[in-house]
């Protein structure tokens, strides 16, 4: 089902690997990440897909509270270590390329959201871990598109979506790609509203 990718050290350059900082390089659970859980563990069911699971935290939650398989993916393989330490079955993996149609009945996703000045991003994992790109919805576009792909029949898509990242906007994009979308939990924040979505075909 899938290819597992590698642990190279393309992008870091290995240092905090190698002095055994992982944490450094890799998202570690927040409030964000906090909220997910809870919409996942509520509405999860059958094989289950992380996608950019950062240290493993939401998909170890979901597989332990509900006592699913779940996949955790991550383009960073920091990350994808740092889930199988947790016991997930984690692999190397960009959104959902290498995953074969109708693979999950559930797909979690709490992507990189921020919108980010072109000239401001730094090129290092916390980049890909935080950046949405200019408009926050760069990660957000191309897996929507590509979702439905995966999804099995009766599949569902959890998928947390922040104020600052448009959320009328999304919910555009969630309606072109053939969803309906309907909130799980929702909490405000000084700064953002932050909502999980539970999509389903529509
Ligand atoms: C906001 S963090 C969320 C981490 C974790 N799921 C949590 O909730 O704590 C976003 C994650 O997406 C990953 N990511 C970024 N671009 C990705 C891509 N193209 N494919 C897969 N994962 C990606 C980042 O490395 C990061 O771990």
């Amino acid at each position: 089902m899938i290819d597992g990718g590698d642990d190279s050290d393309e992008c870091d350059g290995g240092l905090a690997s190698r002095r055994g900082l992982d944490d450094v390089a890799v998202y570690q659970p927040a409030e964000d990440s906090g909220l997910l859980a809870e919409a996942a563990v509520a509405e999860a069911h059958g094989r289950v897909l992380e996608v950019g699971t950062g240290s493993g935290w939401v998909a170890q939650r979901i597989a332990e509270e509900r006592d699913l398989d779940v996949v955790g993916s991550d383009l960073n393989p920091h990350a994808a270590r740092q889930a199988r330490e947790r016991g997930v079955e984690g692999v190397v993996a960009d959104l959902l390329s290498p995953f074969r149609a109708d693979a999950f009945d559930a797909v979690c996703f709490n992507p990189p959201y921020l919108p980010t000045d072109p000239d401001n991003e730094w090129d290092d994992w916390m980049e890909h871990a935080l950046s949405g790109g200019e408009s926050g919805r760069e990660l957000i576009e191309p897996f929507l598109a590509d979702v439905g792909r995966v999804l099995a029949p009766g599949g569902v898509v959890l998928l947390l979506v922040s104020s600052l990242t448009g959320y009328d906007e999304v919910l555009e994009l969630v309606e072109d790609a053939g969803f309906t979308a309907a909130p799980v939990v929702e909490e405000s924040f000084p700064f953002e509203t932050l909502t999980v979505l539970a999509l389903r075909r529509e």
